[in-house]
C-alpha cells in the first residue's frame, strides 16, 4: 500500500442544526449546534485515514486553540502531520455549516491560515511527498499552491487527483489537463465545463469534454444516484444506496477519501468508486463531517448488510 499526501485545506466545522435560515434582521432560536474538525483536504485525509491509509497532510493551521485541537485530530487518527505548520498572527480555517432537517447543508468557509499554503510549501516537503503514490487537492487552498502541486506530480511521476471542490470558475485548461484524476460533482463540472449538468448523461457528456482535454480519469459524484467514470479505461456507472440521511456535509469528502485509499491499494478505478459511492452513503447517516465517518471495521459491516 502506498503512502497519500493531502495538500489542502483544513477547517472548525461550526455546525447549527436549524429548521430553516432566519430571515434579515430576524433572531431565530435554532435546535441544536456541534463543533468538529473539518475542512475539505482534512476530511478527505482523515477519511482515507480512518480506513487504513498512510496518510501525510501539508496544511496550515492558524494562532489559535483551534490550531491545537486539529493537530491533535491528525494525531490521534496516526496522520503524519510533519508539514502541518502554525501561521503567526492568523486565524485558523473556520466553517460556519447551517444543516436543516432535510440532511442538506450552506457552507461559509474562512480560509484563514489556509491561504498562507504556498507553493515554497511543497518544496520544503518534497522528501516526504516523493514517498507518496498519490497527491490529493482540493480548490480551499489558493489556486496557485493547487497548480504548483499538479505540476509537482507530474515532474516526479506522482498520480494527482483533484477534487475541484468548492466550484471555483476560470480554472487553468493547461493545468487540468495534467491530472490524472478530476473527481467533481455535478455543480462543479458544469461551472468547469460551461455545460449544463442536471442528469448523468448530461454528466457523462460534459465529463467526456474534460476527458477529450486530456484529464486522464473524470469521475463525476451523483449524490444518491452514484458516481460515473469517463477516461482511459471507458465508461461505467456505479449506482448509488438509498439511505436514510440525516447530515450531508462532507458526504464529497468522504468518497474522495475513501476512493484514495482504495486506488492506492490496488489501482482498480471501478472497485475503488463502488468502495468510495458506499463510504459516501454511510457518511450521510450520521452527524457532522469527520464524525460520521467509520473507520475500516464498521463499514466492513456496513457492506455486509447492504
Ligand atoms: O466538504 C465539507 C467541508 O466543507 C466542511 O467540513 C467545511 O469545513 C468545508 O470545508
Amino acid at each position: 500500500m502506498s503512502k497519500i499526501a493531502v495538500i489542502g485545506s483544513n477547517m472548525v466545522d461550526l455546525i447549527t442544526y436549524i429548521d430553516r435560515m432566519p430571515r434579515q434582521g430576524e433572531t431565530l432560536e435554532a435546535p441544536g449546534f456541534a463543533m468538529g474538525c473539518g475542512g475539505k483536504g482534512a476530511n478527505q485525509a482523515v477519511a482515507a485515514a480512518k480506513l487504513g491509509a498512510d496518510v501525510v497532510m501539508l496544511s496550515k493551521v492558524g494562532d489559535d486553540v483551534f490550531a491545537d485541537n486539529t493537530l491533535a485530530n491528525f494525531q490521534r487518527l496516526g496522520i503524519d502531520t510533519q508539514h502541518v505548520t502554525r501561521v503567526a498572527g492568523v486565524s485558523s480555517g473556520v466553517a460556519p455549516i447551517f444543516v436543516k432537517s432535510d440532511s442538506h447543508n450552506s457552507i461559509l468557509i474562512i480560509k484563514g491560515a489556509n491561504a498562507h499554503l504556498k507553493p515554497a510549501d511543497i518544496d520544503a516537503a518534497q522528501a516526504a511527498l516523493r514517498n507518496c503514490g498519490l497527491i490529493v487537492v482540493q480548490l480551499e487552498i489558493e489556486l496557485e499552491t493547487v497548480y504548483y502541486a499538479i505540476e509537482f506530480g507530474k515532474r516526479h511521476g506522482i498520480p494527482v487527483l483533484l477534487n475541484p471542490a468548492p466550484a471555483v470558475e476560470g480554472l487553468s485548461r493547461a493545468h487540468l489537463a495534467q491530472l490524472d484524476f478530476l473527481i467533481p460533482n455535478e455543480t462543479e463540472l458544469a461551472l468547469i465545463t460551461g455545460q449544463t449538468v442536471n442528469s448523468p448523461d448530461s454528466a457523462l457528456k460534459a465529463a467526456k469534454q474534460l476527458v477529450a482535454d486530456g484529464i486522464r480519469h473524470v469521475i463525476v459524484t451523483l449524490g444518491e444516484k452514484g458516481a460515473l467514470y469517463v477516461g482511459e479505461e471507458g465508461e461505467f456507472r456505479v449506482k448509488g444506496q438509498i439511505v436514510a440521511a440525516v447530515d450531508t456535509t462532507g458526504a464529497g469528502d468522504a468518497f474522495i477519501g475513501c476512493f484514495a485509499h482504495h486506488w492506492s491499494q490496488d489501482r482498480d478505478i471501478k472497485k475503488a468508486m463502488t468502495q468510495a459511492v458506499a463510504y459516501s452513503a454511510y457518511s450521510v447517516t450520521g452527524l457532522g463531517t469527520q464524525t460520521s465517518y467509520p473507520d475500516a471495521s464498521t463499514f466492513n459491516r456496513f457492506l455486509q448488510d447492504l
